[in-house]
């Protein structure tokens, strides 16, 4: 189960055998004995779809699908019907924050609600961090989330797809560029690049990683990388972030990308 504010996601394969009526019961029980919790919802699909959507089915509490989510003393409005978003990233958004330094320019490719944005922003005064999400209603909540957090001077919220910006108005802008969305990794890691300085910088990049016993996963990422990048590129660091599937992981690699000049 999956706690975001005062909403709860009941999630696959918990739910895979209940039927609706055990759900509900389930779900009512749950408001009964926690205070913080309003609503209840069951996954109703993976994610899925350019923007990383699930369906939900409404089970008990309020229906109501937006909440105020809280992670390392930022607030966002999110909601779950429309913006993707997980509390298995937490560690993540700090890990990534606690490297910035001050006065770095960031590029998000990929920032739904801009939760590793807003946290850099308040965490680490990078100079600036160009926020970019292709789904309307992200950068929508994007925009109230960088407001409610006061980091209106630092976050640039920017709609549009991350490759067509980068290549219209972020080229060689960047000390670091964080790219959350594996589906797209491999692809829009030139992109990704052409938005670094031209002495370089660092790239974050995750990856789905199918890691059958016997292979080491992150090796695998790394070997899945390196030959699209500059000679003289070095990796910094390899995790394992979540499991995301049999045999399947998401990792990051943290990248420090040689420069050209
Ligand atoms: C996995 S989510 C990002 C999660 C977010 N970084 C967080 O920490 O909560 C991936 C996001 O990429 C966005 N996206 C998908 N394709 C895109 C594209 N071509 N350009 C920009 N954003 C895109 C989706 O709308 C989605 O919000």
């Amino acid at each position: 189960m999956d706690i975001v504010g005062d909403i709860a996601i009941i999630k696959e394969p918990i739910h895979g055998g209940l039927d609706k009526g055990d759900l509900e019961r389930l779900a009512r029980a749950l408001l009964r004995e926690t205070s913080y919790i309003r609503s209840v919802w069951a996954t109703a699909s993976p994610v899925r779809g350019e923007y990383k959507l699930r369906t939900y089915t409404h089970l008990a509490g309020e229906e109501r699908s937006w909440t105020i989510y809280k992670e390392h003393g930022c607030r966002f409005k999110v909601d779950i019907a429309k913006v993707f978003i997980t509390p298995r990233l937490n560690y993540e958004h700090a890990r990534v924050a606690s490297q910035v330094k001050p006065g770095e320019v960031v590029v998000n490719m990929f920032a739904g609600a801009g939760l590793f944005s807003i946290i850099i922003a308040c965490k680490s005064r990078p100079h600036k961090v160009y926020s970019i999400d292709i789904n309307e209603h992200a950068y929508k909540l994007m925009i109230e989330n960088v407001r409610l957090n006061n980091v209106e001077d630092i976050v640039e919220p920017i709609h549009g797809d991350a490759a067509k910006v980068i290549e219209e108005r972020l080229h060689g802008v960047a000390d670091r560029v964080l790219m959350p969305l594996p589906d797209l990794a491999l692809k829009y890691l030139p992109h990704a690049l052409k938005a670094l300085k031209p002495r370089g910088g660092v790239v974050h990049i995750y990856l789905h990683i199918h890691a059958p016993r016997g292979v080491d996963p992150l090796e695998k990422a790394w070997n899945t990388v390196k030959n699209s990048i500059p000679p003289g590129s070095r990796l910094l660091h390899a995790r394992r972030v979540r499991p995301v599937g049999p045999r399947m992981l998401q990792v990051v690699l943290d990248v420090e990308v040689a420069g050209s000049g």
